[in-house]
């Protein structure tokens, strides 16, 4: 029902009704006097760059932050002089946040049902009553997972599911998503994409924040965009294209072009002979040169990042050869990986990439500490301060203080620290996975001119990538990976996107 609801004297009763909201930390301001409407039932987008206000006015809506004085906010039909958690889901609203805020050490079951259960069960009936609640959820998800598994051993991809189900098993009217499908695949997006259908058929409004604009325009039926903390408007997406949303949203327009070029003659860096890890890839055999950018897609399961996870020592392959500059290598742990030069940024910044509770600056010298003591082997704060001062200019990274937590950024400034953090090793081979998840339109633009730049100065890259436009326009070869293996390789200059789209998705 994608009709707005009538209340007895005729107008419509938004789900959500926000005015003059503004937000400051200390001297950021992250939201400027934002007002918009979401209505029931309705697909409502967020978009803007990161570290214009998504998540914070998410927060605001669901009672995390309290907004500055002024804010006036109604949920469905009802003014609330102050929204706490408590009251927000009483209220019918749930969240499924950008860290996705599970518990790893609990099963699937408990992660998705454990809130509702608090309390008012009998502990015997428990376990049964948790189960059979995961499992009705999963079902309407239209998706297969081991209730029992501990969370930690589920994927990203898997996880997130886990938190979609979490939020439906509550009566909610309204769902938060925040950046639901940044570390989905194409299969797994087109299925919550469905998902936020139905609910949206069955009167549920969905608010939904994404930094894939095709997603955006597909989905929702509205899109409020932000601006630096500001509302540029709301707008209709029938009719709206992507690169006007991104003009919107930026203030200027992007061009692709492909940057391939031709490395053949420089230097190998890192060359794989037949490596195989049984259960996850087979009979690799794959060069990256000085100065290269190789892209890796394919789809869910081809075993992309789990050849990722061998080269940077994550895991021990059963059988094969990794060559780097020349010389044999057996890492024992990614410790060994990295001394030899071998740097990996993670899809999943928040169990590979950063460490929350810490600081900007120690996250960035985390795994340079060596480089930054002085000469009584103590950290030296004059050297600490210059290399994280470095990183954050170039990678133009938004934040407060440098001693401020890692957590306080928003998502996609999270994601430049960990590539801030792995540059700073100084790395001869940098393996990107996923490297732009959550990342916005232009900070992504800015991200692979710091990738050409790298390569340029030397560095060789694998990047692994299912968004086919980002490993097609930024690499010099483009491998296909499916099922374990590779299967197919194309130059971007001789080769359109839908050819390799038509193959992969095949
Ligand atoms: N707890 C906090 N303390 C200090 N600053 C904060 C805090 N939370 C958010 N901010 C700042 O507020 C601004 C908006 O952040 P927010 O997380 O809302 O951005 P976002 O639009 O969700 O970005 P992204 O797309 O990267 O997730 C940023 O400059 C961020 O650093
Ligand atoms: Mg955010």
């Amino acid at each position: 029902m994608n009709q707005p609801l009538d209340n007895p004297s005729g107008q419509v009763v938004p789900a959500i009704r926000v005015r003059h909201v503004t937000k400051t930390f200390g001297g950021v301001t992250a939201l400027d006097d934002v007002s918009f409407e979401v209505l029931p039932g309705e697909v409502h987008c967020l978009a803007g760059e990161n570290g214009c206000g998504k998540s914070t006015i998410i927060k605001i809506i669901t009672g995390v932050y309290q907004p500055d004085a002024g804010a006036e906010i109604e949920i469905f039909g009802q003014k609330l002089s102050a929204i706490t958690p408590t009251i927000s889901r009483k209220l019918g609203i749930d969240v499924i946040w950008q860290d996705l805020a599970l518990f790893p050490l609990m099963s699937v079951a408990e992660n998705i049902a454990f809130e509702g259960m608090l309390g008012n069960v009998p502990r015997i009936a428990r376990h049964a009553t948790l189960r059979k609640k995961a499992a009705e959820v999963l079902t309407r998800l239209g998706v297969d997972l081991d209730l029992e598994a501990p969370l930690h051993t589920l994927s990203v991809a898997e996880r997130q599911i886990v938190a979609v189900g979490r939020a439906l098993v509550g009566d909610a009217r309204l769902v938060f998503m925040d950046e639901p499908t940044a570390s989905l695949t194409q299969s797994e997006t087109e299925k919550l994409l469905a998902i936020v259908a139905k609910l949206s058929s069955e009167g549920v409004a969905v608010v939904f924040v994404s930094h894939r604009l095709a997603e955006v325009l597909k989905i929702s039926s509205r899109v409020t965009v932000l601006r630096d903390g500001r509302l540029v408007g709301v707008y209709d997406t029938d009719g709206m294209t992507q690169s006007h949303l991104t003009e919107l949203m930026t203030g200027h327009t992007f061009d692709s072009v492909v940057a391939a070029q031709d490395r053949s003659k420089a230097p190998v860096v890192l060359q794989v002979k037949n490596l195989t890890r049984e259960g996850e890839f087979n009979n690799i055999d794959l060069t990256v040169r000085q100065g290269e950018v190789v892209g890796i897609t394919g789809l869910i399961g081809a075993g992309r990042t789990e050849l990722g996870h061998a080269l940077f020592g994550m895991t021990k392959p059963g059988s094969g050869e990794i060559i780097l500059n020349g010389a044999p290598v057996r890492f024992r742990s990614n410790r060994d990986a990295i001394n030899s030069g071998v740097a990996y940024v993670s899809e999943d910044r928040l169990t590979l990439g950063l460490v929350q509770p810490q600081s900007i600056a120690d996250n960035i010298v985390l795994p340079v500490l060596d480089s930054i003591l002085d000469r009584f082997g103590l950290i030296s704060s004059s050297k600490k301060d210059k290399t994280v001062r470095s990183w954050i200019d170039d990678l133009a990274v938004k934040i407060g203080e440098p001693t401020d937590p890692v957590t306080t950024l928003s998502g996609g400034n999270q994601q430049r620290i960990v590539l801030a953090k792995w540059l700073a090793t100084k790395p001869k081979l940098l393996i990107l996975d996923a490297p732009t998840v959550g990342v916005d339109v232009g900070a992504r633009a800015g991200i692979f001119e710091i990738v050409r730049k790298l390569a340029d100065q030397g560095l060789a890259i694998l990047m692994i990538s299912d968004e086919i436009p980002e490993a097609y326009f930024n690499s010099d070869r483009v491998i296909h990976m499916a099922g374990g293996e590779f299967i197919g390789e194309y130059d971007p200059r001789s080769t359109t996107i839908s050819e390799i789209e038509g193959a992969v998705f095949a």
